[in-house]
């Protein structure tokens, strides 16, 4: 795989400043020898910069820096198509998860070029469903999966050229979801696992489910991995913590049947904020996390089924 690595040092998505240095850190923790002493070729975009832009004053008062995250949007959406036209798996390093309005959006630009359906697995303890309207926060980190799912109210952002159908949306590791969210998304057929079925089911079958929908359509499959999907008793470098979070085995075992299944084409590292972290540790997590998605083994063994 031609591992394209794109810094997003993204901070304009909540109040709180941090995850700028997002980028920086997983260099430091080594992701891109990681990746190439996993047998993968390897580019660093290096860190982009927004757009210029300009807010609309349609948009609510309330929101938080969103002429910058409209900028972000076009920079990145125009990013992620690049590098997927050039053969390339971007990896997202971010910056805050207003970074996959435009990750996301790019990759199904790409993806309706080739006639082919984009998928998005949103791993993560929020739904980010938000619409400017409807987030009391302001955050806008809290909006990118509504944005490129097409709901309406983003005025002055790019138009969303091919938005993602909700049957293609699977999010797992729910714990902290929002009364306007879950009123959308329960009319909704977006995959919404919470960590109440993770722990009745555990975390494979839902997950194994999804793949093999992506499979069967032959799709590309975007993956947003937040740093809040995980517990923050290992994962302590990021705003928004929920208790509660998956386990470390729980979420190398999803990124090791991500990579098993060899669908996924682009990726996003998000919400890391370096200023809370502890010796570097959450980074380096993400790091290993993004090498078990893409080939790192203990052993191989046959792939298993999970019905
Ligand atoms: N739902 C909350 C809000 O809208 C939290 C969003 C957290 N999102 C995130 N990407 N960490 O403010
Ligand atoms: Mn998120
Ligand atoms: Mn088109
Ligand atoms: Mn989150």
């Amino acid at each position: 795989t031609n591992c394209i690595l794109i810094g997003a040092p993204v901070d304009s998505g909540k109040a709180r400043r941090g995850c700028l240095m997002g980028p920086d850190a997983y260099r430091v923790a080594g992701i891109a020898d990681a990746l190439v002493e996993l047998g993968h070729g390897l580019s660093d975009m290096g860190n982009l910069s927004p757009a210029p832009a300009e807010a609309p004053a349609s948009l609510p008062e309330h929101l938080v820096a969103p002429a910058e995250t409209i900028g972000w949007t076009v920079t990145l959406a125009d990013a992620a198509e690049a590098a997927l036209a050039n053969g390339g798996l971007p990896i997202f390093l971010g910056g805050d998860h207003s970074l996959s309005l435009g990750s996301v959006a790019g990759a199904a630009r790409h993806a309706a070029t080739q006639g082919r359906p984009q998928f998005v697995l949103w791993l993560d303890a929020h739904s980010d469903y938000h619409t400017p309207q409807t987030t009391a926060s302001g955050n806008l980190h809290g909006t990118p999966l509504a944005y490129v799912a097409g709901e309406p109210g983003f005025d002055g952002f790019p138009e969303v050229s091919h938005p993602i159908p909700q049957e293609q949306i699977c999010i797992i590791g729910l714990r902290s979801v929002d009364t306007p969210e879950r009123e959308v998304m329960q009319a909704s057929n977006i995959r919404y696992h919470d960590m109440r079925e993770i722990d009745e089911s555990g975390i494979a079958r839902p997950l194994a489910a999804f793949l093999d929908t992506v499979k069967r359509a032959n799709g590309f499959l975007h993956v947003s991995l937040d740093v809040d999907f995980l517990d923050p008793s290992f994962a302590p470098a990021v705003g928004t913590t929920v208790p509660g979070g998956a386990s470390m085995r729980e979420a190398h075992l999803v990124m090791e049947m991500i990579s098993d299944s060899g669908l996924m084409t682009s990726l996003d590292l998000v919400e890391l904020n370096p200023f809370l972290d502890e010796r570097g540790r959450t980074a380096q997590v993400m790091v290993d996390l993004a090498c078990s998605a893409l080939g790192r083994r203990v052993f191989t063994r046959p792939t298993r089924a999970y019905s």
